[in-house]
């Protein structure tokens, strides 16, 4: 049984696998032709548009077959196990690609790359390349170590990578929203996560970038951006921490030349009121009331924010390294009620980690009763090898109990996600079309300010890209349904 995940864009099981086509690069072809697909979170989809638009400068062409391709890569997820195991099943189809045009290259790249490395390139013999999140710059080169017949890996992690100067290119894109990546890496340790390891050090992007970025994208005709990093909150940029730091005192916290998650939010809100904000993750440890604030003073900063609570009971947190209490989160939760109006919750549940009783499951019942998310993706708890759970405590729930609670919890949410939804009905929402909805050409489906989805019959005065208001007739448990007024 695979983990049970309400979908939404952070990792949207829909795009998982997904190959990535763009236009070849103006005046420059190598002849040779670029399969690039991607598996879990929106940051790894974003970083194939940053491998991408190296490639294109040296003038690959993308191809959505890979059949056809000279170059295959696959961009991996590390988080839960059956990730994993995908990515690997989907490999083997490659190597059997790789016997019918031996000079194919295959590649490993992201968040699988370092632990694997060795046995992909040489145990299993299953790829030519591997290459960590951090080295992407590295392509060019390591593919010609390729094509001289040497195996290539660069799996170095870096403190200072961020690729602000690539302006990663976006197809498969609607032409409305779009991902910005704000930072990259994670340094909080939470027992349970390999992203430490396989992402690095946390480190965040030049301001200046990301908001030249946000205005690049808008002046394109896109209409949303969603700010990403593993811990938005502790997004930090010192000017003159790097050679070209943010030069305008205006944009920075007065007093210190520090930019912090709020004035980058709010940097960004300003590039054009048109331009819808969204941001994940973010984590209540980091989360303050000055983001809150920022959230509700500027219209277009979207009333939605995923706090991942993982578990509501104090000494499973603790053992989980959250570095927060059932306390400290409930205390968020009443902060986000009490200065945004009207805000909706998502969280990241994990049932069954080590040593987790019935009644401690039940802590994270309750909390579910006291928030009433709006969406929660629920996970069973998989021992990640590397990780600090790994090392210090046994992976001692049985099956069959992780299954129990995450039905448990799933069922829980579902009623919840339809109660958020029933609260809708008979309300007018902002809507920012994105097109047709995935059932009909009739209808057409778009986000609201609190993220939900909505759906609504086209019709000739209003088109994607534009905002329209509409009135909410009825409701599932994942879709609101009504009508522009
Ligand atoms: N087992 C289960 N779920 C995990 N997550 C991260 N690591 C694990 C793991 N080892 C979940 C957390 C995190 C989300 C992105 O994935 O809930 O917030
Ligand atoms: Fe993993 Fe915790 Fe960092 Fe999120 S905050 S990426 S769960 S270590």
């Amino acid at each position: 049984m695979m983990d049970l995940v309400i979908p939404d864009k952070i990792h949207d099981e829909s795009r998982q696998g997904e190959a990535l086509v763009l236009e070849p690069a103006a005046g420059k072809n190598n002849g040779r032709k670029l399969y690039i697909e991607s598996y879990g979170c929106a940051m790894n989809f974003s970083d194939s548009e940053i491998v991408a638009s190296i490639l294109l400068e040296q003038g690959f062409e993308t191809t959505a077959d890979y059949s056809v391709a000279d170059v295959i890569f696959i961009n991996t997820c590390s988080i839960r196990e059956n990730a994993e195991q995908r990515v690997r099943n989907r490999l083997k189809e490659f190597t059997v690609a790789k016997v019918k045009k031996p000079g194919l290259v295959v590649g490993v790249l992201g968040c699988m790359a370092e632990r694997l490395k060795s046995k992909f390139l040489e145990e299993e013999k299953l790829v030519d390349v591997v290459v960590g999140p951090d080295a992407y710059r590295d392509l060019p080169n390591l593919i010609d170590q390729v094509d001289s017949g040497q195996k290539a890996v660069n799996v170095l992690l870096s403190r200072e990578e961020t690729y602000a100067d690539i302006s990663p290119v976006r197809l498969n894109s609607n032409g409305i929203n779009a991902f910005v990546s704000i930072m990259r890496g994670c340094d909080n340790m939470c027992s349970f996560c390999v992203v430490p390891f396989t992402r690095g050090r946390e480190r965040s992007r030049d301001p200046q970038s990301i908001v030249a970025e946000c205005t690049d994208l808008f002046n394109k005709g896109y209409r949303e951006v969603t700010l990403l990093g593993q811990n938005v909150d502790s997004y930090k940029w010192k000017a003159g921490s790097e050679s070209e730091g943010p030069s305008s005192e205006s944009e920075t916290n007065p007093g210190d030349n520090t930019t912090n998650f709020a004035n980058l939010l709010e940097l960004v809100a300003l590039v054009n009121p048109e331009l819808r904000v969204r941001f994940s993750t973010s984590h209540p440890k980091d989360i303050t009331d000055e983001v809150l604030h920022t959230i509700n003073k500027y219209e277009n900063i979207c009333n939605y924010i995923h706090l991942p609570v993982q578990s509501g009971n104090s000494r499973i947190l603790e053992m989980m390294n959250r570095t927060y209490d059932r306390d400290w989160y409930i205390n968020r939760i009443d902060a986000i009620r009490r200065i945004i109006t009207d805000c909706a919750i998502s969280t990241d549940v994990i049932t069954g980690f080590c040593t987790e009783t019935d009644e401690e499951h039940n802590d994270t019942v309750t909390m579910m009763d006291y928030v009433k998310y709006d969406f929660a993706y629920m996970f069973k708890y998989s021992e990640r090898p590397g990780t600090l759970a790994a090392k210090r405590y046994a992976d001692d729930i049985p099956e069959e109990i992780k299954q129990n609670r995450l039905q448990q919890i799933v069922a829980k949410q579902q009623e919840y996600s339809f109660y958020r939804m029933q609260a809708r009905i008979g309300k007018v929402e902002k809507v920012l079309i994105e097109g047709y909805s995935k059932k009909s050409d009739k209808d057409y489906c778009g986000r609201s300010d609190q993220n939900a989805m909505v759906i609504f019959p086209v019709g000739e005065n209003y088109k994607p890209g534009q905002y329209v208001n509409v009135l909410i007739e009825r409701s599932t448990s994942a879709t609101l349904i009504g009508k522009v007024v």
